[in-house]
């Protein structure tokens, strides 16, 4: 989006400047003016946001507001102003102004005041992120194992661009379960400089595991993770969207302020259980919960981990005591799981032809919808298998 900025502030300028390049598409400042009758005087070739710095301006002025808006007619106007002038806002208003932020300029604000302009533009995002969630019925299910892996997954079969956030309050292991990089920053760090976090700077942060795939790793020390905050996990998120292909959250177990955010914020839940009671139980206990906070089930996707063939328990048998679809099972593979989590290196990259990998490779084509009917799918052109042979 091509913008023009009219201000004298020229630390101001350079902090728009470089929160808008890092934006997805980037917000250009094509030229700037120190003051609306400058920029009045001297005309921009159609910019489509017109951000004035209106500290310098008071209420005699905004007949200049409603000239700068007969000129520039199909641009949106910003007004960022010093302190409260309700005088100045009303006319500003009336001029067509849609957007009034405060000085000095919050960050998240500033974006939100982006999206919603950029939307009312038409002007899309390049990318439009998906958060899937990954939460573990009971202790053990697999949760992590599945999310990190998948990650790696989605990044290195289907060329997605994908960061994982390890939302564990204590303890968050993903990092160590695909890579042995130590994490320089964690969660708590991005959260206690959430004013910073733009694409570049969510990207500094993470643990690169593999081209196009990082892990934003969970505070190590349980008295730091205290430092996220509901808010910060939404400003995170809508960042992230913008530069993203997936975001997959490692959840826990725990449902706290932090995690019950980011689920509200999720495009599809997948808790991970075993076929065993006392999981089926707890998936109970987890599902009732979705469903009292008014998240659809549809957006619910049970997959089943460990999973054997012939048990006494039957996928049909889950279905009908959780009421939620069982999408995907994957399968028990205890010597490639057991040596990939040892190693922390992902079992497709160690072993790829193991039923762990397979089966992940098989969630990577369900979730990206890749296999069209009449075409070999991306399984079988990895496996080398035809559709004979399922
Ligand atoms: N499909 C599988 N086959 C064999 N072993 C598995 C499989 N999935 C997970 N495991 C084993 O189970 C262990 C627990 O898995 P994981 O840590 O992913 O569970 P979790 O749900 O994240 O647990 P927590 O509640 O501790 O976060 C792993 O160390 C791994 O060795
Ligand atoms: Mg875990």
């Amino acid at each position: 989006m091509k913008a023009l900025l009219i201000s004298r502030d020229s630390q101001l300028y350079a902090d728009i400047a470089s929160q808008g390049t890092a934006r997805v598409p980037p917000l250009n400042i094509a030229a700037s003016r120190t003051s609306v009758r400058d920029a009045l005087d001297r005309p921009v070739h159609d910019p489509e946001l017109v951000i004035v710095d209106a500290s310098e301006l008071d209420a005699a002025d905004t007949d200049l507001l409603e000239r700068l808006s007969r000129h520039f007619p199909s641009a949106q106007l910003m007004l960022l102003t010093g302190q409260q002038q309700p005088d100045l806002l009303i006319r500003a208003m009336r001029a067509g102004v849609r957007e009034v932020l405060q000085l000095p300029l919050e960050l998240a604000a500033f974006h939100e005041a982006l999206d919603r302009i950029a939307a009312s533009a038409g002007v899309l995002a390049a990318r439009d992120g998906k958060v899937l969630a990954f939460i573990a019925c009971k202790g053990g299910s697999g949760a992590t194992f599945i999310s990190t892996n998948f990650g790696f997954a989605l990044a290195t079969l289907a060329d997605k661009k994908v960061l994982l956030i390890d939302l564990h309050g204590q303890f968050g292991d993903a990092t160590l379960y695909v890579s042995d990089q130590k994490p320089a920053m964690t969660l708590s760090d991005v959260c206690s400089q959430i004013s910073r976090v733009d694409g570049p700077f969510l990207e500094s942060c993470l643990v690169h595991v593999a081209h196009g795939f990082g892990v934003l790793a969970a505070a190590d020390d349980p008295s730091q993770a205290k430092e996220a905050k509901p808010e910060h996990i939404d400003a995170i998120l809508r960042v992230a969207r913008q530069h993203y292909d997936y975001i997959l959250l490692d959840v826990g177990r725990q449902i706290d302020a932090v995690s019950l955010r980011a689920l509200d914020c999720t495009d599809v839940i997948y808790p991970v259980l075993q076929l065993a009671l006392p999981d089926i139980r707890d998936a109970r206990r987890l599902l009732d919960i979705f469903r009292s906070l008014g998240y659809s089930t549809d957006n619910i996707r049970l997959i089943v981990n460990r999973y054997e063939k012939g048990g006494k328990l039957r996928l049909q048998d889950l279905h009908s005591a959780l009421g939620a679809e069982v999408v995907h099972t994957v399968p028990n593979d205890y010597i490639a799981v057991t040596d990939s989590v040892n190693q922390g290196v992902p079992v497709l990259q160690l072993t790829r032809s193991s039923a762990a990998a397979r089966s992940l490779a098989e969630l990577v084509e369900l979730v990206t919808a890749r296999r069209a009917p009449e075409s070999k799918g991306l399984f079988d052109r990895l496996f080398g298998r035809s559709e004979a042979d399922y």
